[in-house]
């Protein structure tokens, strides 16, 4: 047999899912084992919503719809870019896909040729530098430190666009961080993009997912840099709505069709009974949503304190999405039962093999020793994972 594809060899399988499926394993097997490792909420998708997508397969909307999306969804779009972000797009300017990731992937598609340079933030999303080398471009990384609040400057930002930067990708809030930019440091970076004419692509997932009153503000809303911005966003976070798969992208007019195109050849339209259901969740009031967010932020207050309470650990408090990212830097180096801690894939898997508690390693998101926390848990699941983080930094804290 021939080889496969080599662009796909140089590709890495999606390792947040690694230590979800070790932790799966150790759960079928009768261990007690306590999972930080969700990517999504824990809440039942809202009833309305579900009886949307009931109505439409009674209906027998189940048929192939425009490759775009369907009107109803697309005009519900169109409105809450209006009333939530202050982007004015024509129903023309809008592509339904089958996820974020799917609106991300045609964005790169539709714009990124051959050894073009994609710049992304470190800590990032651990599919936006696979992406970028699916569609031929180059990742460059511009690091955001914890000192920084997980942000990066419009200094750094010029530093390393140069004429073969075509993207920069941007998350706020950002997975895996929770870090918010404000307004006024997203103009400062929009005044640097503003001469360049490279893309943006704005990945808004966690928009609605904001605590403390910090505002959620749409780089896309910049008059100047209107046309170069594509803001990706969906309703799998927000509405508690993973599994029905639905993205939508705005942008200007030629990248929109140029996306639309892409999507035409590999999948066609998002799926029919998912698109009425994704309408439904975007037209009726947000109270499912806050009720959400409010819960997300007293697990997030809990998880907060307790950490702080643990020697060793060091956390900035995230402003949004549903994690935390401690770095664990202070254990690296210890020996435990005669084995080195040598790094944060070993802090990931000294805490499952001795507390039997599953976190994600930060190296995946471009963060060396750090881990992540998903707190889209129950209470019940948070308070004994604080227990079981505190036993072993203890354990950690004492070894030599
Ligand atoms: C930063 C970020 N962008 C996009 C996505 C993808 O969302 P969707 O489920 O809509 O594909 C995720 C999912 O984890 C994410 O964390």
């Amino acid at each position: 047999m021939k080889s496969l594809s080599l662009k796909v060899q140089q590709i890495e399988e999606s390792q947040t899912l690694a230590f979800t499926q070790l932790a799966r394993k150790m759960q079928s097997e009768g261990i007690d084992v306590v999972s930080l490792t969700a990517g999504e909420p824990d809440f039942p998708t809202p009833p309305h919503v579900k009886m949307a997508a009931i109505q439409a397969i009674d209906e027998n909307f189940t048929h192939y719809t425009a490759n775009q999306g369907i009107p109803a969804l697309i005009k519900a779009i169109a409105e809450k870019f209006i009333s939530e972000n202050n982007l004015q797009f024509d129903t023309s300017q809008i592509l339904v896909s089958c996820g974020a990731k799917h609106s991300i992937f045609n964005a790169l598609q539709a714009v990124c040729n051959k050894g073009d340079e994609v710049v992304i933030q470190s800590p990032y999303w651990v599919s936006y530098p696979e992406m970028v080398k699916l569609v031929d471009a180059k990742p460059v990384f511009v690091n955001a430190t914890a000192e920084n609040n997980f942000k990066i400057s419009a200094t750094q930002l010029r530093r390393v666009i140069n004429e073969k930067t075509k993207v920069f990708i941007f998350n706020s809030p950002s997975n895996p961080t929770g870090a918010v930019y404000t307004q006024g440091e997203i103009e400062e970076l929009a005044d640097v993009i503003r001469d360049t004419g490279i893309y943006v692509i704005s990945d808004e997932i966690y928009e609605k997912v904001i605590y403390d009153g910090v505002k959620h503000f749409s780089m896309g809303s910049i008059k100047p840099i209107r046309d170069q911005v594509i803001t990706v966003n969906g309703v799998s976070k927000a509405f508690a709505m993973t599994g029905w798969r639905i993205g939508y992208l705005g942008g200007a007019k030629p990248v929109v069709d140029a996306a639309a195109k892409v999507q035409s050849q590999v999948t066609s339209n998002a799926t029919s009974i998912a698109q009425r259901a994704a309408a439904a969740a975007l037209s009726a009031p947000t109270k499912d949503v806050d009720e959400m967010v409010t819960e997300f932020k007293r697990r997030r207050d809990f998880a907060v304190e307790q950490i702080s309470k643990i020697p060793g650990i060091e956390l900035k408090e995230p402003k949004g999405a549903f994690y935390l990212f401690p770095s664990l830097q202070s254990f690296v180096g210890k020996r435990w039962n005669g084995k080195m801690i040598r790094d944060d894939m070993d802090i990931a898997q000294f805490l499952l093999s001795e507390e039997h508690l599953a976190v994600v390693p930060g190296s995946p998101f471009g963060a060396k020793n750090h881990i992540r926390l998903s707190y889209a848990c129950s209470m019940k699941t948070l308070q004994q994972a604080m227990e079981r983080l505190k036993n072993a930094c203890k354990k950690l804290h004492e070894a030599y």
